[in-house]
């Protein structure tokens, strides 16, 4: 597939990487190319453009910047350059405060979350919350001793879930489908969760895993 990334951080560069590694055709966005010369370097078969570039190059895009500026960087790139595309949201709703005791704080609440507010901007997009509540080292195929871990994901439409189930499978994880956008208020907090071993014990490699009736 043609895979549209917005944004250049670890998470951009981690998925730029896989999806690379997987076969399909990636265009990262930036609004600064600089921040990817090293990665270009070693991934010479992806293009380098701007938010809007990559969006209207995705047949599949990817939002991985920073929470605060989440619509900020969708405006940027366009929602018509998105419209009736699937748009995988990595991203995560923290807030600029420091951690307390580990626990990372949000600027949303637990009745809204930061995707239902992406969604509620641009109705013509299909989000599908995915990839936020792991660590960018973890992301494509990851071995862990218990197995395949699970991808919690939601959004609203069904086909933009099915195209994500494909990807998720081929990074190496199950799937839980948590239903619709709404779920985004459950799956968020888990990057709370994920990050504490983390903060409290600089143990940042583990993955969540969803056990259920055989
Ligand atoms: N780090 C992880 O392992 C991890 C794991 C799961 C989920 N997440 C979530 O994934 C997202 C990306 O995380 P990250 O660590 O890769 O990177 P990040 O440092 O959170 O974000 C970097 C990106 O944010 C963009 N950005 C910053 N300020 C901006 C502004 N004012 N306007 C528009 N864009 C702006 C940057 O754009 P330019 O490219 O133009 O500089 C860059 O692409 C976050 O929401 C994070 O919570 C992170």
């Amino acid at each position: 597939m043609k895979i549209g990334i917005i944004g250049s951080g670890d998470v951009a560069k981690a998925l730029g990487g896989g999806f690379l590694r997987h076969g399909h055709e990636v265009t990262m966005g930036t609004r600064r190319p600089a921040n990817l010369a090293e990665w270009a370097k070693q991934n010479p078969n992806a293009k380098i453009g701007s938010f809007a570039d990559a969006a209207k190059f995705g047949e599949l895009v990817v939002l991985a910047v920073k929470g605060t500026v989440a619509l900020d960087a969708l405006k940027a790139a366009g929602a018509a350059n998105m419209a009736g595309k699937p748009v995988i949201d990595a991203t995560n709703p923290i807030a600029d405060a420091p951690p307390a005791n580990g626990v990372l704080k949000f600027f949303t609440n637990l009745d809204q979350s930061l995707m239902e507010r992406l969604q509620a901007a641009m109705p013509e997009v299909h989000f599908v919350k995915a990839f936020n509540s792991v660590g960018n080292a973890a992301m494509i195929n990851p071995k862990f001793p218990g197995g395949k871990p699970t991808m919690f994901i939601c959004g609203n439409d069904d086909q933009a879930k099915a195209t994500v189930r494909g990807i998720c499978d081929q990074f190496g994880w199950e799937i839980a489908d948590m239903g619709k956008a709404e779920a985004a208020r459950a799956i968020e907090p888990l990057c709370m969760l994920w990050c504490i071993p983390g903060f409290i014990r600089n143990d940042w490699f583990h993955a969540f895993k969803l056990l259920q009736r055989g």
